[in-house]
């Protein structure tokens, strides 16, 4: 759905996109993150045909976006970081302007921008002024005029940008409903918890090169093995502090410590030790009373900071 080859885009002797690859197949979310002037406006703009790269390739719906620019421009939807305000134009107005745009006609337009309008929950806005609305509305209004001509192909630029929590998740609801569609969405953000659970496949992309790119499994496995040994944690109660001093006399465990913020100890594996289950074992063996036992969680932070770290340092 989206390929792209050593895709660079050089400002004098900036390269603000460095022979950027990736791949995406339809239903991925792609998580693109880096932090501010890393590349990613400029790479979305390059796969929306609206800025000419350096070199490279690329293709999107299988048209290159050297030759197929009108097609391409006809099968996505991209939203970018900022849009225009329209002054004087209604919600429901706005819309039809777009959808006539695509050449969307008559009843057909009519009942689009309805449908869109629910899809987003703006249907109540209607018949309100474009500028009235608030910061998470006109996002909201954003993705549904890229929804009007029923893209097969999001390109998203900071969807939940300015968003306070609760519109960030309906944001992020509406997202994953595309997900099910089987759109293949790529998202930037710079914020990194924001995609956790929406997206399969990441990309981390830093002074416009890709740092890590692929599966979100891969990037959790990918930071286990940087950090060494698998962890655990395990809770006994108020013993935990016990628990402890016992975990960290096994060879296995490269440190075992009560982290009190997790009311748990955390208990870190030597590298090369996969399996964890000798922990409640030993620790029934020894008569504690197991509360909870987990292996813990690699959150997207802990990926990006990981990663990051790993390959630059
Ligand atoms: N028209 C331009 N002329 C010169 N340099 C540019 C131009 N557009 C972008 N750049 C530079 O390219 C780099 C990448 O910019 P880009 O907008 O792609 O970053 P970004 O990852 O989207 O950042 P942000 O998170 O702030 O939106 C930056 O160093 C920026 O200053
Ligand atoms: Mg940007």
């Amino acid at each position: 759905m989206i390929e792209c080859r050593d895709l660079t885009k050089k400002y004098g002797e900036l390269f603000a996109v460095d022979r950027l690859s990736l791949k995406l197949e339809p239903g991925d979310v792609y998580g693109f993150i880096g932090p501010n002037g890393s590349g990613k406006t400029t790479t979305m703009r390059m796969l929306a045909t609206l800025l000419n790269p350096s070199w490279g390739e690329a293709t999107v719906c299988g048209y290159s976006i050297y030759t197929g620019a009108k097609e391409i421009r006809r099968a996505i939807g991209y939203m970018p970081d900022f849009f225009g305000v329209y002054d004087d134009m209604k919600v429901g107005e706005y819309l039809e302007f777009f959808a006539a745009a695509y050449r969307i006609q008559g009843e057909a337009r009519k009942k689009k921008v309805a449908q869109v309008l629910d899809y987003v929950d703006l249907g109540y806005k209607r018949d309100a002024l474009v500028t009235s609305l608030s910061r998470g509305m006109t996002q909201r209004l954003g993705l549904a005029r890229v929804l009007l001509h029923d893209p097969q192909v999001l390109l998203l630029d900071e969807p939940a940008s300015g968003l306070d929590p609760r519109a960030r998740i309906e944001m992020r609801e509406l997202i994953k409903r595309l997900r099910r569609e089987s759109k293949t969405i790529m998202l930037s953000s710079h914020i990194l918890p924001e995609l956790a659970d929406i997206c399969n496949k990441l990309g981390i992309i830093e002074r416009g090169k890709l740092l890590f790119n692929g599966t979100v499994e891969e990037a959790e496995s990918e930071v286990r093995k940087l950090r060494g040994g698998r962890v655990f944690l395990v809770s006994v109660g108020a013993r935990n502090p016990e628990a402890a001093q016992l975990l960290a006399g096994y060879p296995e465990v490269a440190s075992a410590a009560v982290a009190p913020k997790l009311q748990a100890v955390r208990v870190a594996l030597q590298r090369g030790y996969d399996d964890g289950s000798f922990i409640p074992e030993r620790l029934i063996h020894h008569h504690f009373k197991l509360q909870s036992f987990e292996e813990e969680k690699i959150d997207i932070e802990d990926i990006f900071l990981t990663l990051t770290k790993g390959i630059t340092s």
